[in-house]
């Protein structure tokens, strides 16, 4: 059997693999009838198994016991990516935690196609952290050596944008200039490329860590967390004053990477303090029950789903999980405002990858959209409107950047 190169493209949210195949190209259906499958990981206590992808967002919706993880990307090159922690009886870190995941994403395209892959092609983003060339390295050596712990003896990498230009190239012109837009779960990535003879010339590739869980988590501490308390007042054990609630608990369970480690003894301990002192103590009795109950993920859901329809039409989160019939309003204009500072970051990455390539916004003639998040109308429209002459393309907005991959793999 001969070993050959697998196409990864690994998610904050979503993850899909492609190899060659008698030369042509293949996304393998990574779950049933999908490419793709979400990039959850779900460490079953009771029938001590780890789960990854749907079954995973199944077991914690179900409410089964045990432990989910998700955007598990946006821990790479972070200070708790080495922090071992006990899961299954087991101290794991989360090199452990995300090989584990890759190691069956690899048996999986193995057992389907009867090859066996020792290399990895990688997608990466262009900066896994904005800003921050340490940390941003310490990212690439953390996501290489869990490929090398998932059992591949070689990877390389290569950029998601980047990827995404070469699956697109073919239906557009000699001589256009385009401009890949990949908003995804956890980064916004930009490349600007030229359609040469025979392929493309890469103008200037540029990111920024904001993508769709930083919306979920900004829609959250604007319209879930002030439901559990946020921003209500505590009366001090001594006299009469009050003080607000502070906001680092509220955050913390609003950020998809930092929910796993919301439920501590001392952070529950903290959140019935709260109860206790609160000016009004339905709200903070909202908090400890999500603590206690660990129905943070279920909020962050909630933020997701809420998000994409409020994308469509007025809408409202759904947070029955919590509480029986309640839910918060949400407004396509009240999406538009929470998600204002975080889509001018978008644009002014879009703008400082234009100045790389000294081009300017006349000079694009096409904008393809890729990633989930470039389905925000907030998102299309501002970028619309930073290059008004470019013409918008729509491609496989989950699969380009894996069929790039694959392409490069040849
Ligand atoms: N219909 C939709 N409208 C708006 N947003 C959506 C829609 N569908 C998915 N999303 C969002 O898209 C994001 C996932 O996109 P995608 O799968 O491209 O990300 P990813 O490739 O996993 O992340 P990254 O490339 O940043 O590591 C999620 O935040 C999700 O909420
Ligand atoms: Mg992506």
């Amino acid at each position: 059997m001969q070993a050959q190169t697998l196409a990864i493209d690994f998610g904050t949210s979503n993850t899909a693999v492609g190899f060659m195949l008698n030369g042509a190209p293949v996304l393998l259906d990574i779950e049933p009838n999908s490419p793709t499958l979400p990039t959850s990981i779900f460490f079953d206590y009771d029938s001590r198994e780890t789960l990854v992808g749907t079954p995973a967002n199944k077991a914690l919706i179900d409410g089964e016991y045990g432990r989910f993880m998700r955007a598990l990307k946006s821990v790479l090159g972070t200070s708790i990516m080495h922090e071992k922690r006990r899961l299954m009886d087991e101290q794991m870190d989360f090199i452990e935690i995300i090989s584990r995941f890759l190691r069956e994403i690899k048996t999986r395209a193995e057992t389907a196609s009867g090859l066996r892959f020792n290399t990895a092609l990688s997608g990466r983003p262009v900066h896994f952290h904005s800003n921050d060339p340490q940390k941003d390295a310490q990212a690439l050596a953390d996501l290489r050596a869990c490929y090398l712990a998932a059992g591949f003896t070689d990877v390389e990498f290569m950029l998601e944008p980047e990827a995404a230009a070469l699956a697109n190239h073919s239906h557009l012109a000699q001589g256009t200039i385009g401009m890949i837009v990949d908003i995804g779960g956890g980064t916004s990535d930009f490349t600007i490329f030229e359609i040469v003879k025979g392929g493309i010339r890469i103008l200037a590739s540029h990111g920024v860590r904001v993508g769709g869980t930083d919306f979920d988590r900004k829609l959250s501490i604007d319209h879930i967390m002030p439901l559990l308390g946020k921003g209500s007042q505590i009366c001090k054990a001594f006299g009469n004053e009050t003080m607000p609630t502070p906001n680092a608990i509220f955050h913390n369970l609003a950020t998809w990477q930092k929910i796993p480690f919301m439920y501590t003894r001392e952070i529950r301990r903290e959140a019935d303090e709260l109860f206790r002192y609160a000016a009004e103590p339905a709200l903070l009795k909202r908090l400890a029950d999500t603590l206690e109950n660990e129905l943070g993920h279920d909020l962050a859901f909630a933020a997701e789903h809420g998000k994409i329809a409020a994308n469509i039409a007025d809408a409202e989160i759904d947070l029955s999980a919590l509480e029986r019939r309640l839910t918060a309003p949400l407004s396509q204009a009240a999406l538009g405002q929470s998600l204002e500072a975080l889509t001018a970051k978008i644009k002014t990455a879009a703008a400082e990858t234009l100045a790389s390539a000294s081009l300017t916004p006349d000079q694009i003639s096409s904008l393809i959209f890729v990633g989930g998040s470039s389905l925000m109308g907030v998102v299309e429209a501002t970028l619309q409107s930073q290059f008004p002459t470019a013409k918008p393309h729509r491609t496989s907005a989950f699969t380009a950047v894996i069929e790039g991959l694959t392409l490069a793999t040849r």
